[in-house]
């Protein structure tokens, strides 16, 4: 069976799946995405993706094609029509189509297009190891709390890790770690509280991050929402990071030292339980 994607209002198989050649997503990567995790074929927190995604569409100024309603059967459909059971769901809202010209388009409809990945997230070696992060500096514009898609800044961030032998970058700004290249960044001091950066513009708001800070709450964790510096996070007993693709998962080596007794930590152990627990509950994610 062919993947399944979605464009434009109709599902199609992803070889016939056509994006005309003037479109604003590819000459200016002019849209917004949002990917949302899957597990037991559920969309976990998806409410809060679409609410992100209305925030995005909205700082950008282009038109919210469906409603939230509209955007779930089509996620959902999706999920189905590809049999996935645990995965990844992506979707972008370009601008649309026209002539090459910076001005907004007066005519053009935004192009939709979402496609599934299958993947393990509940299990999955890193998540039992955990990974290697190196630091970089953040070289990305400053508006990151909008998810848009142009990434040029994230793909030169990822690489330069994996050329360290890296899985994951975490990028510097004055000293300061801003977010993972695809992720929220924490660490936990050896007292025992999780450290994670304040909202601002200088960070994605990630969901995951949203989920995990209600969870510590109610685990009783102490949460320190402030900057951390690279040397702290050196410092630090454990690391971890989240996102939907990933969950939570260990970082157990920063620019090569390991964190703590370089293992994934309990706290982070215990946290990563909290999330997955509460992805497989729809009970308690509706909450
Ligand atoms: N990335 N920060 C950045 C820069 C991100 O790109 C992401 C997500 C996050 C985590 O946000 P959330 O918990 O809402 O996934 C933080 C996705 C997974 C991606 O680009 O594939």
């Amino acid at each position: 069976m062919s993947r399944i994607v979605f464009l434009n209002g109709s599902f199609l198989p992803i070889e016939e799946a056509r994006v005309p050649f003037m479109d604003r997503g590819f000459l200016f990567g002019d849209g917004v995405y949002e990917g949302i995790g899957v597990l037991d074929g559920r969309l976990i927190d998806n409410e809060a993706h679409l609410e992100r995604l209305e925030r995005s569409l909205r700082e950008v100024r282009i038109p919210n094609p469906y409603s939230r309603a509209e955007w779930t059967r089509i996620q959902e459909e999706l999920v189905q029509r590809n049999g996935m059971t645990e995965g990844f769901v992506y979707f972008q809202v370009t601008r649309g189509v026209a002539e090459r010209d910076f001005f907004f388009p007066e005519e053009a409809r935004p192009t939709v297009a979402m496609f599934t990945q299958a993947k393990s997230i509940a299990q999955s070696p890193a998540a039992e190891k955990g990974i290697a992060v190196v630091t970089v500096p953040d070289q990305r514009w400053e508006r990151r709390d909008i998810k848009s898609i142009n990434l040029l800044a994230q793909v030169l961030a990822k690489q330069a890790a994996k050329e360290a032998g890296a899985q994951e970058a975490w990028m510097v700004q004055d000293g300061f770690v801003t977010e993972g290249g695809s992720s929220s960044a924490f660490i936990v001091t050896k007292a025992g509280s999780i450290v994670v950066r304040p909202l601002s513009n200088a960070i994605l708001p990630g969901i995951t991050r949203r989920s995990l800070l209600q969870l510590s709450r109610e685990d009783g964790i102490v949460l320190e929402e402030r900057l951390f510096t690279v040397e702290e996070a050196y410092e630090a007993a454990e690391a971890f990071l989240t996102s939907a693709s990933n969950f939570v998962l260990p970082v157990v080596r920063i620019d090569g030292r390991p964190v703590g007794d370089g293992k994934p930590g309990p706290v982070t152990q215990r946290l990563r339980q909290l999330y997955l627990r509460m992805a497989a509950s729809p009970a308690l994610a509706a909450e």
